[in-house]
């Protein structure tokens, strides 16, 4: 028999998806994979059994029902203060994760280069191997996750396609200030580099931090693919919708790659979250009200246990120095962690390029509760989980 494909042949399973299952088996507080235990809104709930007896069973329009397409844009138009169209500047998608791909294959050949911050989001790898692009990585610097701009322009230098761009960052929490949003775009004009951005957790973000849409800086709406998604801002992982926003002449393009990658997101779960993107404003204050009490009462937590840890500006993961512990692989210690101390951790060496061995990454999208429970656990970890030097 022939052999099965070469692209994907160095494919290895999720981690952050594998911590899961490994977190399963030992019956341990999941803070692996980012979801939440807690349910979406009611009301989008209720619209949701509505919606099962109406008539939205068959495909939408490939690119995004109407209805959800005009929620969006008023909402999106709102929040990036400028006037999206529904009709030509959004391609609606399944989750962001098929944004992100779809965004890819819009916008690079084979062979074309793309940079990409490390610590990264795992499926940015994954997505430029099977488009066929080489990745050109470049650090972000723990503890701050501050770049270096020369090396950024020694990654520009080599004439890259486009560049992701995920803010707020998952791991790392990092939210790039303007300035820094500023000098990128500086660098995506001058090298004529396409901007294609995650932004997924654009509420989550903690004050004084604030959020700027790369789309909204002077001369970026030209040449960037805004990607997101309704999965953390309505507690909906498991719907996958999310999007693309672009200009009419991108978007032209990704909706063709979007037709021919899924041919559209769940129709009837489009039309169930209309009523979210309705909500006003009081919604994503309340959301990130939430996530600050959350933030807050894990990572005072930590302080208790005395365990080193990052303070994210935006998004809900935690990383934790786990350098004490000595060990050589980061994805023993979560099994080790996961089996004698019962909570779920993704080993940080997946999001990084470089040799970094030292993090694994928690998050606080839990009930209090759970949050609670996992601090129990984390209690005595030291006699839980032997030193090895
Ligand atoms: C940065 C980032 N992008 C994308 C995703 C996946 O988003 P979606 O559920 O919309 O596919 C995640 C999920 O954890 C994420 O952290």
């Amino acid at each position: 028999m022939q052999s099965l494909s070469e692209r994907t042949a160095g494919f290895t399973d999720s981690v952050i998806r594998r911590m899961t299952r490994v977190s399963m088996q030992y019956g341990a507080v999941n803070l692996s994979q980012g979801f939440p235990d807690f349910e979406p809104p009611k009301e989008i709930l209720d619209r949701m059994a509505q919606v099962a007896y109406e008539d939205f069973h068959q495909y939408s329009i490939t690119w995004g029902s109407q209805n959800f397409r005009e929620a969006l844009a008023a909402k999106q138009s709102r929040c990036m203060g400028r006037k999206i169209d529904p009709n030509t500047e959004i391609v609606t998608t399944c989750g962001s994760t098929e944004a992100m791909m779809a965004a890819m294959m819009t916008v690079t050949n084979p062979g074309d280069k793309v940079i990409i911050f490390s610590p990264f989001y795992e499926n940015y790898g994954a997505d430029t191997i099977l488009s066929g692009a080489e990745p050109i990585y470049v650090p972000l610097v723990p503890p701050d996750f501050h770049f270096d701009p020369a090396l950024l322009e020694d990654a520009f230098r080599q004439h890259p396609k486009a560049m992701i761009l995920c803010n707020p960052s998952n791991p790392c929490g990092k939210v790039f200030t303007r300035e820094e949003l500023e000098f990128i775009a500086t660098l995506a004009e001058k090298y004529d580099t396409y901007v294609i951005t995650d932004e997924v957790y654009e509420h989550i973000v903690y004050a004084p931090h604030k959020h700027t849409y790369f789309a909204t800086l002077s001369g970026m709406w030209e040449r960037t693919l805004s990607c997101s998604s309704l999965s953390k801002t309505y507690s909906i992982t498991g719907w996958r919708l999310g999007y693309i926003i672009a200009p009419p002449n991108i978007i032209d393009r990704a909706k063709k790659v979007h037709d021919f990658l899924t041919v559209g997101a769940a129709a009837p779960l489009q039309e169930a979250v209309v009523t979210g993107l309705k909500f006003g404003p009081g919604y994503y204050d309340d959301l990130l009200a939430k996530y600050t009490h959350k933030k807050e009462l894990f990572l005072k937590g930590l302080d208790e246990l005395n365990i080193t840890h990052t303070d994210p500006e935006g998004a809900y993961y935690v990383l934790l120095d786990i350098s004490e512990f000595g060990y050589e692989s980061d994805l023993e210690f979560c099994e080790d962690l996961a089996h004698y101390a019962g909570v779920g951790a993704v080993p940080g060496s997946s999001f990084f390029r470089e040799p970094v061995n030292h993090l694994i990454r928690l998050h606080f999208a839990k009930k209090d509760e759970t949050l609670l429970e996992a601090l129990n656990r984390l209690e005595g970890l030291r006699t839980k989980i032997k030193p090895k030097k």
